[in-house]
This record gives structure tokens, sequence and C-alpha cells, in this order.
């Protein structure tokens, strides 16, 4: 079999030819097995329209025969925008094992937020404030300081803050809004007890795989592993299990990362990965999830034939 990786993350620029770590990952999972990985640049695809017709072009060639796509996702603004070539792939017929609006859902938080708490999944109390005169409101109905601040589009712990006072917060909403492409803020209550912690489940196909307990160690409030956080591998209760599985169902991800806290009331989902990291998850639990990614997507590319 022929599988295809999308690569949205330009590696380290835009000309480089070096790959990430979680392509390279996936590029050796696929030889492992004795299929053929090709790696497809998304800014090597080309999007073209005769009158009529969509069409793929791939280095101004002909879009290759792929026999299934693993697409590994990532943007941190004009999310749609990125992920049109998802949609364009899907209508074209060529097997991609996430959808296009499986990615754009899962990239908002907003919209995250939205999904899960229609199917009464716990998350944390948020409210989105898009106005300064609605701060002070989004502060009596989250409750008590600290305060976790969140841009709709952020990853790898980047666009998460936290706020200790109300001074703190206006000065730096004020700043927020000198951006341009200031749209919302997600203000949301701190869950203290998880103390720098939160776990990671990382789901294939409607499995969980493996869950792991990320720490900071005290030296922040987040825990992704890009900031430095350590992993370990935990078992999760039947609950935790349960909304992790409901969350990457709801928003139909066939690969997913769960983020969720342990708060004293229980586990709160924070949000759903669709790109989850690879590294950190494989070095931890010593699981080839890489190989399990590639097993998955040979296996839907098979059950389109029947
Ligand atoms: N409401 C919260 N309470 C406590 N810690 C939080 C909260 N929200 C986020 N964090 C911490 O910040 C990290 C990053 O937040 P997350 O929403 O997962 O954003 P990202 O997409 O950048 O990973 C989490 O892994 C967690 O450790
Ligand atoms: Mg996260």
């Amino acid at each position: 079999m022929k599988i295809g990786l999308l690569q949205f993350k330009p590696g380290v620029s835009v000309r480089s030819r070096k790959l990430p770590k979680d392509i390279k990952m996936l590029r050796n999972a696929i030889k492992v097995r004795g299929h053929i990985p090709k790696v497809l640049r998304v800014d090597k695809c080309q999007l073209y329209y005769t009158r009529t017709t969509p069409k793929l072009l791939y280095a101004g060639k002909p879009f290759p025969k792929i026999d299934v796509i693993i697409p590994r996702f990532s943007a941190l603004e004009n999310v749609a925008l990125k992920a049109t070539i998802v949609h364009q792939i899907e209508m074209l017929d060529i097997p991609i094992i996430q959808s296009y609006m499986s990615l754009v859902r899962a990239k908002n938080k907003l919209r995250t937020l939205q999904m899960l708490t229609e199917k009464s999944i716990p998350v944390p109390k948020t409210m989105v404030v898009s106005r300064f005169e609605y701060l002070d409101e989004a502060i009596r109905k989250i409750g008590s300081f600290p305060i976790i601040i969140k841009t709709p589009f952020g990853s790898l712990g980047k666009g998460v803050a936290i706020v200790e006072t109300r001074r703190s917060l206006h000065s730096a909403f004020d700043m927020l809004l000198t951006s341009p492409d200031f749209n919302s803020l997600l203000i949301q209550e701190y869950v203290a007890e998880s103390e720098g912690k939160d776990i990671r489940v990382f789901i294939i196909d409607g499995k969980v795989v493996v869950a792991m307990e990320r720490d900071s160690q005290g030296r922040d409030f987040r825990s992704n592993l890009a900031l430095g956080g350590e992993g370990k591998v935990v078992k999760l209760s039947g609950t935790e299990k349960e909304i992790s599985l409901l969350a990457a169902k709801t928003l139909n991800l066939k690969v997913a990362g769960v983020d969720l806290l342990r708060s004293k009331t229980g586990p709160v989902i924070m949000e759903v990965n669709a790109n989850p990291g690879l590294e950190g998850i494989t070095e931890v639990s010593g699981l080839d999830v890489p190989g399990m990614i590639i097993d998955y997507a040979i296996k839907y590319k098979k059950s389109l034939k029947i």
C-alpha cells in the first residue's frame, strides 16, 4: 500500500527538507510494515478548478495515487482556509483518516466546548468574552482568581495564560484588543487541584491506547511536554475513560489526544487534539503509537473495499 502523510508543518523553514519528528516516526512505521510512505507537503498541493471540476495537483504533476492519507494538521490561524486541502482530498474520494470537519472543529477551542457540552461532557467553567465591558461579569461567573485565559486556536501551551488579579486581566485584555486578529478570549476557571498536572488520553479508532499524566514538576501551571512537562503512564477511572471516548466520538476523530484535568468534582475535558504529538507518548509508554496509527489507516482503507 502507498500511504500518504500530509505534512502541514513547514519543518524548520518553508524551504527546509528536514522532516518533523512525528512524520519521521510515521514514515518509519509504514516502512517496517512493508508499505510505501509518501510525505505530501501541503504547500506543494495545488488546488485547481477547471470550469466544471475540482482537481488536485502535486508539485505541478497529477496528484500521486495514494491508498490512504494520514493528515498531520496544524495551524494557528486561518484554520478553515488551511484545512481546505483536506476537504478537496475528500471530494476527490481519496481515503483520508480524519475528515475536514473533524479537524476544523477540534482546532477551535470554542467549537470543541460547544460540542462537548451539547453532549453533557464536563468541561471547565468557561466564558467567552469579546468586549471589555463584559470582563467583570465573566470574573463574577468564573468565581475567583487565579483564572485561565486562552485564545481559541492555541496549541503546545502557547495560547494559554494564568492571570492572578482583575487588574492584570483588564490590562492583558486591552493589550489583546490591539491585535487586528483579536476576536474572542476564553476565560476559564483554574482547576487548582490539578497542580500543573493533566492527563493526555490517546485514542485510536474508538479505543484508549494509553493515558499519560503530564506534570510540569512545579515549573508552570501548564503541563505540555513541549514546555518541559514530564509524562508517566496512568490508569484511567471508568468515568475518565468514558468521557474521553465520547469526546473523540463527538468530534468524529479517529486519532485523538484528549486532555483532561482531575478536578475535585471529577474529570473535566479541556480540549481534544486532532494531531496529538507522537514522540512523548511513545517514549513514556514504550508502545508503538505511530505503528498503531498506521495499522488503523490500513484497516480503514481495507474496510472501504467491502
Ligand atoms: N482550566 C485549567 N486549569 C488548570 N490548568 C489548565 C487549565 N487549562 C489549561 N491548563 C493547563 O495548561 C495546559 C495547556 O492547556 P490546553 O487547553 O490543553 O491548551 P494547548 O492547546 O495549548 O495544549 C494544559 O495541559 C494544562 O496543564
Ligand atoms: Mg493541550
